[in-house]
């Protein structure tokens, strides 16, 4: 292929799938997905003004670009309604955001509690960036993050996961109650 081809969702797709058949190290998967995701949102052909639909009851919108049948290598774009967020929550899987339009105001959390509780977690503040296009947010499995668009237009990020976070076992935390419990999401 031609090096000025642009860089599509299938060649990206593509490329994932060569990733993930040669390592599971996660590490090493966000070490080589962050760069190419970037490359796609610098590679603006995939974008469509739908992306920007977003649910006022969730208060964002998931727009799947790709998954695989088996549910890995979900790749989405999510917008975000201004004043809207996500609450604090894993993935059960690897993720990689980066910014498309906007600013989202991500904060990272680790885990203080021992985990013997299945439905109870205690979270401290790790770190907090003002991500923009092109920023990068990289989690392991377990990584703990929420969202927030502070801005008062629509933003939108493109989010890759290891599988489909609907399919994983994954979870959001109450920051003032402690409490732990399922985060299922509506896919537009
Ligand atoms: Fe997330």
């Amino acid at each position: 292929m031609e090096a000025s081809a642009p860089y599509t969702v299938d060649r990206y797709v593509e490329d994932l799938r060569l990733i993930t058949r040669e390592t599971y190290n996660e590490d090493e998967i966000i070490g080589q997905v962050t760069p190419l995701a970037q490359r796609l949102v610098a590679d603006a052909n995939w974008r469509d003004e739908k992306h920007y639909e977003a649910s006022s009851e969730q208060g964002f919108g998931i727009h799947v670009l790709h998954e695989e049948p088996d549910h890995t290598l979900a790749v989405f774009a999510i917008s975000w309604l201004p004043g809207r967020g996500a609450p604090a929550h894993d993935h059960g899987t690897w993720a990689v955001v980066v910014g498309v339009d906007g600013v989202e105001r991500n904060i990272r959390y680790r885990r203080l509690d021992d985990r013997s509780r299945p439905d109870y977690a205690e979270l401290e503040v790790k770190d907090g960036i003002q991500a923009g296009e092109g920023d990068a947010i990289c989690m392991k499995t377990g990584g703990i993050h929420s969202v927030q668009n502070e801005t008062d237009a629509v933003t939108l990020s493109l989010h890759t996961y290891g599988k489909h976070v609907n399919h994983t076992d994954r979870s959001q935390f109450d920051l003032e109650t402690n409490e732990k419990k399922d985060f299922k999401v509506r896919v537009e």
